[in-house]
C-alpha cells in the first residue's frame, strides 16, 4: 500500500519564476535608465549648442560709433543645424524692447536679475521648443543697455534620436532578457539536480538495499539526508529482528517435531486398524509439511539476511553443483531416480557459496520431488559468456500451463503438487539468490513437452 503524495508545486517552476520575473524587471529597469541616460545626454547637448549659439550673438554685438551693432554671425545658426528638420527662432531685445528675431517668441523675464543664462522649455507654434536666453550689458554713451538675445529649437531631432536609441536599448534588454532567461532556467535545473540525483540513487537501491545513503549533498539537504538514514537504519534493525524471529521460531519448531514424527513411525508400526493407520499417516504428513515449511522458512531468513550483505569470494560453480548432486543422489535413489550430472566446461563465479548451494539444492529437490518413479534427472552446466547457465531436467508432469510465472512468488505452490509435501519456497530463495547475484531464475517445460526444465544462470567472474 502506498501512501499518496500531494506535490504543492515544483521547486524548478517556482525558481525558474523568481528568476525570469528578476530579469524582466532588471531588464526594464535596464532600458529605462539608458533611455533617460540619452535623453538627459541629448537635452545637455542641445542645450550647449544653443548656449554657443546665443554666446556667439551677443559676443559678436559691439557698440561701434554710438550705436549699438548686433551683427549675427552665420556660425550661430549653422552650429545648430543637423539632419532632421528642427527649426531655429532666435529674439533679441535691447532693455527688454523687441529688436529683432520672432517677437512672439516666449520671453523669460527673470533673466534680466540673474545674468546667468536661462534654459527653458516651451510651447511654441505649437511645437515643443528648447530656448536659451542670456544678456549682456553694453555702455551706450554712458548709460547702460541690457542685450537679450534667445535662441530655440524644436525638439524633432532630438526625439527621433531618442526612439532610436529607445529602439536600440529594448532590442539590447530583450537580448539580456533572453539570455537571463535561459541563465534563469539552466540555474534552476543545477538547482534541483541534487535532490534529483538523490530522489534517483534512492529509488534505484534494490528492495533490500539498507546501506545509509552516502552521496554528497548540498548542505541544505544534509538533514533531510540524515533524517532518511536513520529511517533506514531503524528499518534495518526491525528487519534483522524479525528474521532473527523466524530463525530462531523455525528452529525450535523443527526439533520437537522430529521428535514427535520419530514416536508417530513407531507407533504406526504397532497399530494395526486401517482407520488408525490412516489417521497416524495423515498425522506424519502434516508434520513432514510443518517441519518441511519450517526449515524453508529458516533456509529462506538465511537467505534474505546474506542476500542483503552478499560475500563475494570465486566459487568453482561446476565442483559445487557436482557436490550437491552427490549429497541428493541416495534421495533420487528411493524412487529410482537415474541422476546426471554433466559438467562440460569449468565455471568460476563471484558470489556466497552458501546461497548458491541453497539455491541448487532446492532446483535439484524439486526435479526428484515431481519426478515421477524410475525417471531421470539431468543437470547441465554450459558456459555462454558471460553467463553460466546451470539447467535442470526431469521428466515429471512440468508446471501448470498457467501461473507458471508466479510460483516464484513466497509460498507459491502449484496445481500440480497433489500430496508432495512442500511449502513454496523452493523457487523463491532460488530466484532471491539468482538475482543477488546479477543473474537469473528461468521456469519452463522441456521442448519435447515431458518434464519441467529449470534454469538459473550467473554471470562468470
Ligand atoms: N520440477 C518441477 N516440476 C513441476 N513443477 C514444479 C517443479 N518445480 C517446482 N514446481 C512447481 O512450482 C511450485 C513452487 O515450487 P517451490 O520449490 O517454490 O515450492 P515447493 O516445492 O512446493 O515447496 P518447497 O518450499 O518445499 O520447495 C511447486 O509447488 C510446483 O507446483
Ligand atoms: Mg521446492
Amino acid at each position: 500500500m502506498s501512501a499518496e503524495l500531494k506535490a504543492t508545486g515544483s521547486i524548478r517552476r517556482r525558481l525558474s519564476l523568481q528568476l525570469l520575473s528578476n530579469a524582466a524587471l532588471l531588464t526594464l529597469l535596464l532600458v529605462f535608465i539608458v533611455r533617460s541616460f540619452a535623453q538627459q545626454l541629448a537635452e545637455q547637448s542641445q542645450d550647449n549648442i544653443l548656449m554657443a549659439s546665443v554666446t556667439s550673438i551677443l559676443d559678436a554685438s559691439a557698440i561701434q560709433q554710438g550705436e549699438l551693432i548686433v551683427d549675427i554671425p552665420y556660425s550661430a545658426f549653422s552650429m545648430l543645424s543637423n539632419l532632421s528638420d528642427d527649426r531655429v527662432f532666435y529674439r533679441i531685445d535691447k532693455n527688454s524692447v523687441f529688436l529683432t528675431g520672432y517677437d512672439d517668441l516666449p520671453n523669460p523675464a527673470s533673466v534680466k536679475n540673474t545674468g546667468s543664462p536661462i534654459f527653458s522649455t516651451e510651447i511654441y507654434q505649437d511645437r515643443e521648443i528648447r530656448m536659451v536666453t542670456a544678456s549682456r550689458r553694453l555702455a551706450l554713451e554712458n548709460q547702460p543697455v541690457e542685450l537679450r538675445v534667445s535662441v530655440a529649437q524644436t525638439r524633432n531631432g532630438q526625439d527621433q534620436t531618442l526612439e532610436e536609441i529607445s529602439r536600440m536599448a529594448m532590442l539590447f534588454g530583450g537580448g539580456f532578457f533572453a539570455i537571463s532567461a535561459v541563465l534563469a532556467l539552466f540555474s534552476a535545473q543545477s538547482t534541483v539536480g541534487p535532490l534529483r540525483r538523490l530522489a534517483s540513487a534512492v529509488s534505484r537501491r534494490g528492495p533490500r538495499d539498507l546501506r545509509p545513503v552516502t552521496d554528497r549533498v548540498p548542505a541544505e539537504m544534509v538533514p533531510l539526508v540524515k533524517s532518511l538514514n536513520q529511517f533506514i537504519e531503524r528499518l534495518k534493525i526491525s528487519l534483522t529482528r524479525s528474521e532473527d524471529f523466524i530463525a530462531e521460531a523455525a528452529h525450535r519448531v523443527r526439533t520437537p517435531l522430529a521428535t514427535v514424527r520419530a514416536q508417530a513411525e513407531i507407533t504406526l508400526r504397532r497399530v494395526e486398524k486401517d482407520e488408525n493407520r490412516a489417521s497416524l499417516k495423515e498425522m506424519i504428513r502434516a508434520i513432514d509439511d510443518s517441519s518441511r515449511a519450517a526449515g524453508q522458512l529458516l533456509d529462506h531468513a538465511m537467505v534474505t539476511f546474506r542476500t542483503d550483505h552478499l560475500e563475494q569470494s570465486q566459487i568453482d560453480l561446476a565442483a559445487l553443483v557436482g557436490e550437491t548432486v552427490d549429497r541428493l543422489k541416495a534421495v533420487a535413489e528411493l524412487k529410482d531416480i537415474d541422476l546426471t550430472y554433466n559438467e562440460n566446461d569449468p565455471a568460476k563465479i563471484s558470489g556466497d557459496a552458501i546461497l548458491i548451494q541453497n539455491a541448487v539444492r532446492n532446483l535439484l529437490d524439486n526435479a526428484i520431488k515431481y519426478s515421477p518413479m524410475d525417471s531421470r534427472v539431468s543437470v547441465e552446466l554450459v558456459r555462454q559468456t558471460p553467463w553460466v547457465i546451470l539447467s535442470f531436467h526431469d521428466q515429471g508432469l512440468g508446471f501448470p500451463q498457467t501461473g507458471a510465472a508466479g510460483l516464484t512468488k513466497r509460498f507459491a505452490r502449484g496445481s500440480n503438487v497433489a500430496g508432495i509435501v512442500g511449502s513454496g519456497l523452493g523457487l523463491t530463495i532460488a530466484d532471491e539468490v539468482a538475482r543477488a547475484h546479477g543473474g537469473d531464475l528461468k521456469i519452463a517445460n522441456n521442448a519435447d513437452g515431458v518434464g519441467a526444465c529449470v534454469s538459473i544462470s550467473f554471470p562468470l567472474s
